[in-house]
């Protein structure tokens, strides 16, 4: 067999070139040793396998891996796709290549689907992969203090198990596409003469419409209503989005990429500000300074960047002060409800150059929603659930960029750009019987009334218990009517409500799923999913935490005994969060 040459200025580095050579030479020796009956001219080339793991919230990884899949096939590997949590330690231990796409969530942790292999891999049990080659690709956002932490630590962690890379890691901000593209190019190597196996890679999730964060659809409003009372401390709407001839399908469960434009209001003050006019021209860019503004940079939260460029320039004390004792706590507190022409005005006679202050923002970014409807309740529509972000500041009145786009610039009839944003893990249970327990405060309540729509419409007979809650029944208890017409029609088996603020005490969802632990363990014993959508700081912390509670108290088991029921739960897929 001639092993294919490897010219010296291919892109590979030092260790790809290594491992490319090492496998080539592996499969030549076993194609001639396996000698015989077989001459190695007709022996059939079995595909080496190439192992590619993703651990995702919003399916950007996902998609990135199967694109990696298509590659890797296309190169001669038989690629096998699989997230993350699906793979033990033993199995891993037994791979030879692999390539890990993983993104970052909550501050610096593992995306939901990642949280068991990585207890496993930095467990001091972990076995020891010299075999293995490996590449790490992470997907992040810089905005974030731990910046693609979870890529980094994976990384970190399989080159102490004695794993050797294939490429040094790349870490993608927001706009990945085109950095893991160009990284799945240099670290995947070509095969050689290795035929591929079809059946093992899926093919490449494309969304068959053909819209997408880059391109999304341009949707007519049919509904835009304040769900929350006029005593309301917030304001919670009722979306809706026509679908149109967009060929857009999508299933309870997933969420919609909302893709905002910015307040013309603060874009008008931030022209004036800089001196300038909505025609002034930017360098590098074809579009004037306003058009630029308002829909192609962030200029509500302000970006790192900004905040080091202004310090330089404002010798404001306190600003200097924060950025220079790097106290993260002391500077958050310092930026809380400050904009991008708050930081402007820290030195009101301030002057920055339009082309130094468009430098230093961020591209604006689309924003994801739960989806609160079934495609099978509402054909051709889809709905949302949205907080109006808004506070004062400086006397004057901010608001969240796409929150409040949505409220306040797209009446009905009006168009936005949204495209579908896949959540394969969080779905109603395949089996109709299965009993559903949902856990959603707030506009966590969004997946729960599609997923209830979507139980109805299936017909669906297994129970269906909800924990609601926000601060004041009065004002805040949003689809009140639905949700009673659900329990009065047997749909909804079971109504627990916590509003925080109706009495001296708080009383939180998970004080209610703890008050009904009894039957909350049986419902999960009898084969229940569990989910949890809303606030991921605090609230779905303090609901784990209430879940392992119950499973130690009406289970009698030892936390580690809990700790393992939950994590089987989350193996199995039936303790799943869709959380923000
Ligand atoms: C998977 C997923 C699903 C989601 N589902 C939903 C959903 O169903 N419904 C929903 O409403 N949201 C949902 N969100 C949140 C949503 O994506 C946005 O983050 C939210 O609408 C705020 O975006 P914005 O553009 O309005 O605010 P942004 O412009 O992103 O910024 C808000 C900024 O204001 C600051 N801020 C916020 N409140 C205050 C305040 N009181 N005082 C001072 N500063 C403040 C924040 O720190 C932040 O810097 C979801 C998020 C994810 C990731
Ligand atoms: N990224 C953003 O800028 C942004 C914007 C909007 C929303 N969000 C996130 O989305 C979440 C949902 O917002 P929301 O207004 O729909 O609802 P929310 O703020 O989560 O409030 C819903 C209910 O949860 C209660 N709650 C507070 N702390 C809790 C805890 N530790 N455990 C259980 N319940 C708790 C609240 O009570 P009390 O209020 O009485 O304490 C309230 O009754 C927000 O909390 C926030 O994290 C983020
Ligand atoms: C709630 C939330 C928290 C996030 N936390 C981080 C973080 O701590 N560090 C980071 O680099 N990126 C963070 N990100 C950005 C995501 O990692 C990034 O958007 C990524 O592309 C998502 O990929 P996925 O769709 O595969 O989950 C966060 C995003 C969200 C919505």
């Amino acid at each position: 067999m001639k092993l294919p040459y490897i010219p010296e200025d291919a892109p590979f580095n030092g260790e790809q070139r290594n491992w490319l050579g090492g496998f080539l030479a592996g499969l030549h020796s076993r194609v001639v040793m396996g000698g015989g009956a077989v001459t190695a001219a007709e022996a059939p080339v079995q595909a080496k396998p190439l192992d590619i793991l993703f651990g995702t919230q919003t399916g950007n990884a996902e998609e990135v891996a199967n694109e990696a899949a298509e590659l890797a096939k296309s190169k001669g590997f038989a690629p096998r796709v699989a997230e993350l949590d699906a793979v033990e330690m033993d199995q891993l231990a037994a791979m030879e290549n692999l390539i890990v796409v993983i993104s970052t969530y909550g501050e610096g942790e593992m995306p939901d689907n990642a949280e068991l292999f990585w207890e496993s891999l930095s467990a001091t049990t972990a076995p020891r992969l010299e075999n293995l080659n490996y590449g790490v690709l992470a997907l992040g956002d810089t905005s974030y203090e731990h910046f693609c932490q979870a890529g980094k630590l994976i990384d970190t962690r399989l080159e102490q198990l004695g794993a050797k890379r294939l490429g040094a890691r790349v870490d993608c901000d927001v706009d990945f596409e085109d950095a893991a593209s160009a990284w799945l190019g240099a670290t995947i190597p070509d095969a050689g003469s290795a035929v591929a196996n079809d059946s093992a890679a899926p093919a490449a999730k494309k969304e068959k419409s053909g819209f997408s964060r880059k391109k999304p659809y341009l949707s007519t409003m049919l509904e835009n209503r304040i769900l929350s009372g006029p005593t309301s401390a917030k304001e919670i709407r009722h979306l809706s989005f026509d679908l149109g001839d967009s060929g857009m399908t999508y299933e309870a469960g997933d969420a919609l990429g909302v893709m905002p434009v910015n307040n013309p209001v603060l874009v008008d003050t931030l022209i004036k500000r800089l001196g300038a006019t909505a025609e002034t021209a930017v360098s590098g860019h074809d579009t004037g300074l306003g058009a630029l503004l308002t829909s192609s940079l962030e200029i509500c939260t302000p970006s790192k960047d900004l905040i080091t460029e202004i310090e330089k320039r404002a010798q404001h004390e306190e600003l200097s002060h924060v950025l220079g004792h790097g106290d993260k706590e002391a500077l958050d507190a310092f930026l809380w409800g400050k904009d991008t022409l708050d930081l402007l005005n820290l030195t009101p006679d301030l002057q920055i150059s339009v082309d130094d202050f468009v430098s230093w923002l961020k591209p604006l970014q689309h924003r994801a929603y739960s989806i609160s409807s079934s495609p099978n309740a509402h054909p051709g529509e889809v709905h949302l659930t949205v907080a109006a972000v808004r506070w004062m500041y400086d006397h004057r009145a901010h608001g969240g960029v796409c929150s409040t786009f949505l409220s306040d610039h797209v009446p009905v009839g009006a168009q936005a750009g949204i495209f579908m944003s896949a959540n394969k893990s969080f779905r109603v249970p395949a089996d109709n019987d299965v009993p559903m327990i949902m856990v959603g405060p707030g506009t966590g309540i969004a997946p729960f009334r599609a997923f209830l729509e979507e139980r109805q419409a299936r017909g669906a007979k297994g129970a269906n218990w909800l924990f609601f809650g926000d601060q004041h029944r009065e004002s805040d208890f949003i689809y009140e009517d639905e949700i009673s017409a659900m329990s009065s029609a047997g749909l909804l088996t079971r109504l627990d409500l916590a509003f925080s603020r109706d009495q001296a005490e708080k009383i939180y969802v998970q004080n209610r799923m703890i008050e009904n632990g009894k039957d909350l363990f049986y419902m999960l014993e009898e084969g229940g999913h569990f989910y949890v959508c809303g606030d991921a700081t605090r609230m779905a912390k303090d609901v784990d935490a209430a879940l392992h509670h119950i499973i130690e108290t009406q289970g009698g088991m030892t936390p580690e005994a809990a700790t393992d029921y939950v994590n089987r739960l989350k193996r199995d897929k039936r303790y799943v969060r869709d959380v923000y």
